[in-house]
């Protein structure tokens, strides 16, 4: 069995979240998100996330492609994590590009091409502002 693993908040869910878990899935069989906490977003990202770590938790885990849902409480967690999990293939999206390769001994590591024009604080922004 083939395992991916991937990390994220995943606020607001949207297409560009679901094409990204969809096409780490298709890289494998058993797919694994690592969802940051609201203490970390908060305390490591400052960023205040509109759902909550159980709301997130719970539609992801509604996801199709979705096998495991596991908190992100630190940075330093990924190489338990790949070792715990006996992960086979990190998956982040580009804008992520080079910041793993440090976990390249452990497993392979893939950057996916983001979905052009769809994130969070966009979704936020556009609201924000009423432009839509
Ligand atoms: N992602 C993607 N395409 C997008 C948005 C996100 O492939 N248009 C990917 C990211 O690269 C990451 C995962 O989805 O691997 C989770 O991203 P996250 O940071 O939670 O979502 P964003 O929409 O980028 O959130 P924010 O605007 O808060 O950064």
């Amino acid at each position: 069995m083939k395992r991916i693993i991937t990390y994220g908040t995943f606020d607001l869910l949207h297409y560009g979240h679901i094409n990204l878990l969809s096409r780490a899935k298709a890289m494998g069989d058993y797919l694994i998100v690592v969802l940051s906490t609201d203490e970390f977003n908060w305390n490591e990202k400052q960023k205040k996330c509109y759902f909550s770590y159980d709301v997130r938790k719970q539609l992801l885990e509604a996801i199709r492609y979705v096998d495991l849902v596991i908190p992100e409480s630190s940075w330093e967690q990924k190489n338990t994590d790949i070792a715990e999990y006996h992960v086979d293939v990190f998956v982040m999206g580009d804008d992520w590009k080079g910041k793993f390769d440090f976990l390249s001994g452990k497993c392979e590591v893939v950057y996916l091409e983001r979905t052009p024009e769809i994130s969070t604080t966009q979704i936020k922004n556009d609201l924000f502002s009423n432009s839509r």
